[in-house]
C-alpha cells in the first residue's frame, strides 16, 4: 500500500510518499520568518504558494516509479489553523482526483508512530519536545494518554526565546548545545516540576538574568541541564506509573545529544531499553503523516470529507488507537 502524506502545521510544510517497509519519496519547503516569531498567516501564505509544486514534484516520484497511491493522509492538527487550513484543502482535492481514501492523521501520534516504525520500539513511554510541545506520552487502553505536559511554554519555545534575549540567531537549541560544551560551571536554575507536569517560563526569565551577570556558555549548560533533568524525571515517573519498558525521544528537541544521554542513563539504571530515532524522522516530516495515514487506513480508519475540518487543539487522546 502506498500513502501521500503532506504536514503543515507549523513553519515546516513536507509531503512524501511510503509504503509498509520504507519512504519512497520526501520532499519539503521551510518557512523562516524575517524576524521574531512564526506569523500563522505568513506560514500559511508560504505553504499555499509551495504546496503545489512541492506535490507536482512528489507525485511524479510516484509515476516515475510507476506508483498508484492507494490513500491521501494530512495533518489534521494540532497546529496553527491557516497553516492547517491550505495542507487540509490540498489534502481534499488529491484524494477526490485519486478516488481514494482520505485521513486526518494527529500530528503528535504522527511524531510517535513513525519513531516506533523507524527504531523497533514496541510500547514506549514517549518524550515529545519540540517548538510547540512538550508532552510525556503513553499508550494505555487504546488511547495515547498524556502523563505530563508543560503548563506553560514548551521547551523548544524557551530555549529560542532564551536564545533570542542574548542575541544568538534563530533556531536557538542547536546554538546553546554547542556553547554549553564549552560550560566550565553549574549555575543553579529555577526547577519546576509539579506533580507530573513541567513549567519553562520562569527558567527562561531566570536564565536571561544570568546571562547578565555569567559566562553565557556556563548558562546554556546550566539551562539545558536544569530544562532536561526535569523531562528525564517525568518520563521516568509515566515508565513507572505506566510500567513500560521502554523510552523514546520525538520531536525537534530531540536532535539534543546532552537530552539523548540523560535519557539513556535513566533508562540503563532502570533496566529499560532507550530509542532514539535517525535525526530527520524526529522534526516536523512528512513520511510521519504519510506513515500514520497508512497504519491507520490499514485498520480501518479513514475520514469522511465532512469530518476533515481540521482541528487546531487536536489532543492525542482523543484518537482511538485500533492499529496498535
Ligand atoms: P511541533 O509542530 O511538533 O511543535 P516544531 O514546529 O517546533 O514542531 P521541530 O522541528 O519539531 O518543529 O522543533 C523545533 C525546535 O527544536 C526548536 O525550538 C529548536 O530550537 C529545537 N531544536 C533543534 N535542534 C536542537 C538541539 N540540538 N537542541 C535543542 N533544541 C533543538
Ligand atoms: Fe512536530
Amino acid at each position: 500500500m502506498y500513502v501521500l502524506g503532506i504536514e503543515g502545521t507549523a513553519w515546516n510544510l513536507s509531503a512524501a510518499i511510503v509504503n509498509e517497509d520504507d519512504v519512497i519519496i520526501e520532499r519539503a519547503a521551510t518557512y523562516t520568518p524575517a524576524r521574531g516569531g512564526i506569523h500563522p498567516r505568513e506560514a500559511a501564505q508560504h505553504h499555499s504558494e509551495h504546496i503545489g509544486p512541492l506535490l507536482r514534484e512528489v507525485i511524479q516520484g510516484a509515476r516515475d516509479r510507476g506508483i498508484k497511491i492507494d490513500g491521501v493522509a494530512f495533518s489534521q492538527g494540532p497546529g496553527l489553523g491557516p497553516c492547517l487550513r491550505t495542507v487540509a484543502t490540498a489534502a481534499r482535492v488529491l484524494a477526490l482526483k485519486f478516488k481514494v481514501p482520505l485521513v486526518g492523521v494527529n500530528h503528535c501520534i504522527a511524531h510517535i508512530e513513525i519513531g516506533k516504525w523507524k527504531t523497533g520500539a514496541r510500547d514506549p513511554a514517549v518524550l515529545y519536545v519540540s517548538g510547540g510541545n512538550s508532552q510525556v506520552l503513553a499508550l494505555r487502553r487504546g488511547r495515547y494518554r498524556i502523563f505530563g505536559e508543560t503548563l506553560d511554554i514548551s521547551v523548544g519555545n524557551m530555549l529560542d526565546k532564551f536564545a533570542r534575549s542574548v542575541g544568538l540567531p534563530h533556531p536557538g537549541g542547536p546554538r546553546i548545545e554547542e556553547l554549553a560544551r564549552k560550560a566550565k560551571g553549574y549555575i543553579p536554575l529555577p526547577y519546576t516540576v509539579k506533580g507530573m507536569d513541567f513549567s519553562f517560563s520562569g527558567l527562561a526569565t531566570a536564565a536571561t538574568e544570568a546571562a547578565r551577570r555569567y559566562d553565557l556558555a556556563d548558562v546554556c549548560y546550566s539551562l539545558q541541564e536544569t530544562a532536561f533533568a526535569m523531562l528525564v524525571e517525568v518520563t521516568e515517573r509515566a515508565m513507572a506509573h505506566a510500567e513500560k519498558r521502554e523510552a523514546m525521544l520525538v520531536g525537534g528537541v530531540g536532535a539534543n545529544q546532552r537530552l539523548g544521554e540523560m535519557l539513556r542513563l535513566m533508562c540503563e539504571e532502570r533496566g529499560a531499553r532507550f530509542y532514539l530515532p535517525e535525526k530527520r524522522f524526529m522534526g516536523d516530516n512528512g513520511s510521519m503523516i504519510a506513515y500514520t495515514g497508512l497504519v491507520m487506513l490499514k485498520s480501518g480508519v479513514s475520514t469522511p470529507l465532512e469530518s476533515s475540518g481540521v482541528r487546531p487543539n487536536y489532543r492525542t487522546d482523543e484518537v482511538e488507537v485500533r492499529w496498535a
